[in-house]
């Protein structure tokens, strides 16, 4: 052991968030490792920009395990092998089974594109401009069995602009979601950040709100 935390990123598609994690952990800013880079889909643009990196990187397909419960276990199988600490969700697009979600538990975050608990699901930026919501942004949670709604850890927060559309919104939100998914991160595998019986903790203290990254 280094003493660095070795971390696995799960994806299904671009792999932005995936590799804004490995460039903090490259330049140190995240106290960890990106250990493994696992993706449900074969081809996946992030598996292969994480290959570019000379990441290690894994396919996990579902249609090759029985049920969702056997394709929990089988990446609960290669995450330990690998020694992975942390578990994080970064646009993986698969809802994980309980078994996965209470093995992981306090060793499980994803990124949402939606000010949780608003806009659980998908389509979080159509529905922001069909809703007339004045923000939006995206927001790091701890993972629980429940989708999306797990203890909210650090919110990135813009206001919608008129003449904003779902293109315009996914990308701002995104580039919020690559300053606060790495932070986050590194709390986390600095000790900072810790789950203790489902209450998301900083520095020891539960955290009553978010943390809140205000787009510049
Ligand atoms: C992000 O917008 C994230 O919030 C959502 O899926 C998207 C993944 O984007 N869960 P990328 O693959 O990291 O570029």
């Amino acid at each position: 052991m280094d003493g660095t935390l070795p971390f696995a990123v799960l994806i299904s598609g671009r792999g932005s968030n995936m590799l804004a994690l490995a460039a903090a952990a490259a330049q140190g800013l995240i106290q960890g490792r990106l250990a493994i880079v696992i993706s449900d889909q074969p081809h996946a643009a992030g598996l292969a920009a994480a290959r570019r990196l000379g990441l290690a990187t894994a396919i996990v397909e579902p249609a090759q395990h029985a049920d969702r419960a056997a394709f929990g276990h089988a990446l609960t199988t290669l995450l330990e092998q690998q020694g992975a600490e942390l578990v994080v969700l970064a646009g993986f697009m698969r809802i994980l089974d309980a078994g996965f979600v209470r093995h992981w538990q306090g060793r499980l975050l994803n990124i949402h594109p939606s000010l949780l608990p608003a806009h659980r699901g998908l389509h979080t930026h159509r529905r922001v401009l069909e809703a007339g919501d004045p923000r939006h942004g995206c927001t790091v949670h701890f993972v629980t069995e429940e989708l999306d709604a797990g203890p909210i850890v650090i919110q990135g927060r813009l206001a919608v602009k008129a003449g904003d559309t779902e293109e315009t919104l996914s990308a701002r939100v995104q580039q919020l979601e690559h300053i606060i998914y790495p932070r986050a991160v590194g709390w986390f595998a600095a000790g900072h950040l810790a789950w203790k019986d489902g209450v998301a903790m900083l520095d020891n203290r539960p955290l009553a709100t978010p943390v809140i990254e205000d787009a510049q």
